[in-house]
């Protein structure tokens, strides 16, 4: 259980009013974007690819995506359905099923992998996996699988990339309701963030922090999701689910 809180001034400046709740504040965020085959996708499967895009014909038996059990999945269909509505998110759960190229099983990096290893054409994953990747910490090979992908950042003609955060909160019987409040504001601070940042590959929550250089979108030239409410998630993720699920996302 989490207990309400008057966030302070700095923590208000800093974190724009959709990322952040009474109860809850995003410390860093990430963007859950497309990985594609530059041999097998073309410039024209590219222009202004969306999310919604996605259950065009042109892509079946091309899509891998993690299983309908995965949190970023469900916040990914939960802003669908606060976008576009539910009846339009029931239709496009349908035909983006469709266009799956396997039943969906691991992580979002195993999707990456699988578009490197010729089992797709495009994967859905967040951009810090593919910055792990780069990073060879997971190992020479899913390094050289990365390097065979381009990263995409869809809906930049309209609303923008989906976005999600890392947050912090306070807990209901937190004792030192104060004290924890003063750490949140040292986590948006600019050594704390640059901190974050080179070791999660999420984007900074501050303006005067860099993301890491392996991350796509370094530059933060990309459109962002500034309008989608992130509780919105939350409270559309139950009617996500069932949306997937009765779609046949497995
Ligand atoms: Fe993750």
């Amino acid at each position: 259980m989490l207990q309400k809180a008057q966030w302070s001034k700095e923590i208000l400046d800093k974190v724009p009013s959709n990322l952040r709740s009474d109860y809850w504040i995003g410390i860093a965020k990430r963007a859950r974007i497309f990985y594609y085959s530059p041999e097998r996708v073309s410039k024209s499967d590219l222009e202004n690819l969306t999310y919604e895009s996605l259950a065009d014909k042109k892509w079946k038996g091309r899509i891998v995506i993690r299983k309908s059990d995965n949190i970023y999945n469900q916040s990914l269909v939960a802003s669908l359905i606060e976008n576009n509505g539910k009846d339009k998110t029931i239709k496009w759960a349908k035909s983006f099923v469709n266009n799956m190229a396997r039943s969906p099983k691991g992580n979002d990096r195993a999707q990456i992998l699988a578009v490197a290893a010729g089992e797709a054409d495009i994967a859905v994953a967040n951009t810090y996996y593919y910055a792990l990747m780069l990073s060879g910490q997971k190992g020479e090979e899913q390094k050289l699988a990365a390097k065979k992908v381009l990263p995409y950042f869809p809906n930049q003609n309209d609303r923008g990339v989906h976005m999600n955060i890392s947050g912090a909160s306070l807990l209901k019987f937190s004792p030192n309701k104060n004290n924890a409040i003063k750490l949140i504001d040292f986590l948006l601070t600019k050594e704390a963030q640059e901190h974050i940042v080179n070791n999660t590959f999420e984007y900074p929550m501050a303006d005067d922090v860099l993301p890491n250089k392996l991350v796509p979108g370094n530059d933060l030239n990309f459109k962002q999701d500034n309008n989608t409410d992130v509780k919105i998630y939350w409270d559309k993720q139950k009617e996500a689910l069932k949306i997937m699920l009765s779609s046949g996302w497995k």
